[in-house]
């Protein structure tokens, strides 16, 4: 069994291999006609490094079921595309006015701001392009159900929708449940559709989709919460992007609201919680108790 280190590494290669074909001159849809300015702005915003957890978050619950992730991948590639377009957008002036993302000038710096929207778009578009095809799996009523359950927490009453109360979040003091829930849609959304989109992947019981689904959504808070942690306490260069930058918005988070060490407390006990949700699994659950570990304590 790899270490968790070297399984996530594997698992990103395989996707930004993935992406790179989907991308790439030789692909489906290659034969029609896509500007070539476009398509490298698409390329740069989705090929660009990144942790890839939310397909390894995919392809890890998939694995539980027996899923190959060379099977898995196509989904997660496509669910890493919506998470590179929300974060395409999310830079813009329009949004939090970021210059750097994953050590790099963002899209709209290295383009301009029309074809990072576009390219965004372009993105969004073609996570249900991979989805639909057969490939993504060969039941056409499994495809169905991944294109809706990507619907929904992508969109308004996902990310989208997170987006926007984040927006909020700078004109207006938040209580505790309004951030969590702002942080549920904006960020969990994403994470707990990998969780469930590995569990259709494997088809398994509602009862195991339901444990994924509540796995997911704790993962999902820890998440956001380590990464608001971070632009408290971490620095550009190890995060790729500049930090600081909650405070300077006059963002409310959980941090904002509760401080360093009751948000530090609160994402190991959130840790805990998400462990404790796979322990009907036992021993094949350690890699996603691995993740959860991983997503508390990153370092960027
Ligand atoms: C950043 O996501 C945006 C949030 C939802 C906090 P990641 O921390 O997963 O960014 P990458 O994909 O590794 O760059
Ligand atoms: C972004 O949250 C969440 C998205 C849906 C993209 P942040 O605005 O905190 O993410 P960073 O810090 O820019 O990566
Ligand atoms: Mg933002
Ligand atoms: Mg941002
Ligand atoms: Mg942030």
């Amino acid at each position: 069994m790899p270490d968790f280190d070297s399984l996530l590494f594997a698992h990103a290669s395989r996707v930004g291999e993935t992406l790179e074909a989907l991308l790439g001159e030789r692909s489906s849809g290659a034969e029609v006609m896509r500007p070539p300015r476009l398509m490298e702005a698409m390329r740069y915003s989705v090929l660009s490094g990144g942790k890839r957890i939310r397909p390894f978050f995919l392809m890890e619950c998939a694995r539980l079921f027996d899923v190959d992730p060379a099977v898995s991948v196509r989904a997660a590639a496509a669910l890493e595309c919506i998470h590179c377009y929300s974060l395409v957008h999310d830079d813009l002036p329009a949004m939090d006015d970021d210059d750097l993302r994953r050590g790099k000038p963002t899209t709209h710096v290295a383009y301009d701001e029309a074809m990072a929207i576009l390219a965004g778009d372009g993105l969004l578009t073609m996570a249900f392009d991979i989805i639909a095809h057969p490939d993504t799996h060969p039941d056409a009523e499994v495809r169905s159900r991944l294109v809706g359950l990507f619907a929904q927490n992508a969109g308004a009453g996902g990310m989208v929708g997170g987006q926007v109360l984040d927006i909020a979040a700078e004109s207006k003091a938040l209580t505790e449940p309004e951030i969590l829930q702002l942080q549920a849609m904006k960020t969990g959304a994403l994470i707990r559709c990998a969780c469930e989109s590995g569990a259709i992947l494997g088809e398994a019981s509602p009862e195991e989709q339901a444990i994924l689904l509540e796995y997911g959504h704790l993962a999902g808070q820890a998440f956001q919460l380590a990464d608001d942690i971070l632009d408290v306490t971490s620095d550009q260069q190890t995060m790729g992007k500049k930090t600081a930058k909650d405070a300077i918005a006059g963002k409310g988070t959980l941090v904002s609201l509760l401080g360093l060490d009751a948000s530090r407390k609160r994402a190991r006990e959130l840790l805990e919680q998400a462990i404790a949700t796979l322990e009907p699994f036992g021993q094949r659950a350690s890699v996603l108790i691995d993740v959860a570990r991983f997503t508390v304590e990153r370092k960027n």
